[in-house]
């Protein structure tokens, strides 16, 4: 297969750095174009950027020239990992240029005619891409992955609505501090801490769930009706988003039934075996101690969300913890499956 040309907006912060990570070797992408900020843009990757991941910054990208975020020369699929302060506006002059952009950014999120696709939870979703063309009068698009402490929220209820119908959740996250972007949180203000605040975090996740739950109809999104609050908290974890979350549902269940839930579920990236797919989109650890990010972020190449704890709970019915890698499948990992989606559905023809 001729691979396609892929370019990162953004692609100097953590998240474009998961990106050339993730994108080194792709069967299907390879990334001929790179750009962040005026202060980056005319030095080399290598040059501009501060390598943050364990992983060498891969040869291919080092002596490319980073660029400005301007439609111009760039590919028709672009990948976006800009800051949330300008995001909203470039990705849109990209759209309207005609390229696929697709976006970890919170802006567009909620947009009632912009997808917010998971693609093992809503794939569906995507017929969404029309209606938006037609609507804003531009031939790209803006597809959108979400908040990276909802994704694995949702991984982790997805199977349980499925099955049971929810009625009600309640989710603390402790979030790690590679969550914050580059340099991110200050150490004096996070060493030794727990931060309770996470700016419009908790409506982010509280909005974002009821949206990729929800259901298509009439070409918009009827949110899901579960009652749900979050609480969210950043901890001085590198990277992995731990949540305790507790459930109500619709319909009889046990603990069994919910494990049972979860190591089933199998959905259309895995039917399709999309190149970022994990073989195994829930994992479930039987040990009592289990997940933990030390030790559980990278299952499934850190595409999974890994659940452990199960038990019933003396408020809501049952509990439990999730854990996800915040900048895998909660960023770029997550993009990276919803461009390959949209790739074996005809939408980057
Ligand atoms: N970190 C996570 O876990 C995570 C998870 C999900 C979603 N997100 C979202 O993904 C986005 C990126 O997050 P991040 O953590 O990668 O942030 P980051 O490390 O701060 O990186 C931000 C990127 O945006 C570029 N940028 C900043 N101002 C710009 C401007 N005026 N014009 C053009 N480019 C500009 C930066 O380029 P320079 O290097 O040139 O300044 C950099 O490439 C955010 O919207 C964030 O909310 C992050």
């Amino acid at each position: 297969m001729n691979k396609l040309d892929v370019g990162i907006l953004g692609a100097t912060g953590m998240v474009g750095q998961r990106f050339v990570s993730l994108l080194e070797d792709h069967p299907w992408f390879r990334v001929t174009w790179l750009a962040a900020s005026e202060k980056s843009a005319g030095k080399s990757y290598a040059e501009a950027c501060n390598w943050r991941l364990r992983d060498p910054m891969p040869a291919a990208v080092r002596d490319m020239e980073v660029q400005e975020c301007k439609p111009g020369k760039a590919p028709l699929l672009l990948f976006s990992s800009l800051d949330s302060k300008i995001a909203g506006e470039v990705e849109k002059q990209f759209a309207r240029a005609g390229h696929a952009v697709i976006s970890n950014s919170s802006n567009h999120r909620m947009d009632p005619d912009v997808p917010l696709v998971i693609p093992e939870v809503n794939p569906d979703h995507l017929r969404l891409i029309p209606g938006q063309r037609l609507a804003r009068g531009w031939t790209g698009m803006i597809v959108t992955n979400p908040n990276c402490t909802a994704i694995g929220l949702v991984m982790s209820l997805a199977p349980l609505e499925r099955s049971f119908g929810l009625e009600k959740v309640l989710m603390t996250s402790m979030q790690a501090v590679s969550g914050a972007g580059y340099p991110g949180v200050p150490t004096l203000d996070i060493l030794g801490n727990v931060i309770p605040y996470i700016s419009s975090e908790e409506e982010k996740v509280e909005r974002e769930a009821h949206k990729l739950l929800g259901k298509l109809s009439d070409g918009h999104v009827e949110p899901a009706g579960f009652a749900m609050s979050a609480h969210c908290n950043r901890v001085l974890v590198e990277d992995g988003h731990m949540e305790s979350i507790s459930v109500s549902l619709r319909s009889k269940a046990s603990v069994t039934d919910l494990v049972e839930s979860w190591r089933s579920f199998r959905a259309l990236p895995q039917d399709r075996q999309l190149p970022s797919a994990p073989a195994r989109p829930v994992v479930v650890r039987d040990e009592v101690d289990r997940p933990q990010p030390r030790f559980d972020i990278n299952a499934e190449h850190g595409m999974a969300a890994v659940v452990g704890r199960v038990r019933t709970c003396n408020v809501l019915q049952f509990k439990y913890t999730a854990l996800s890698h915040n900048t895998i499948r909660g960023a770029a990992g997550a993009a990276l499956l919803n461009a390959e989606l949209m790739k074996s559905e005809g939408y980057l023809d």
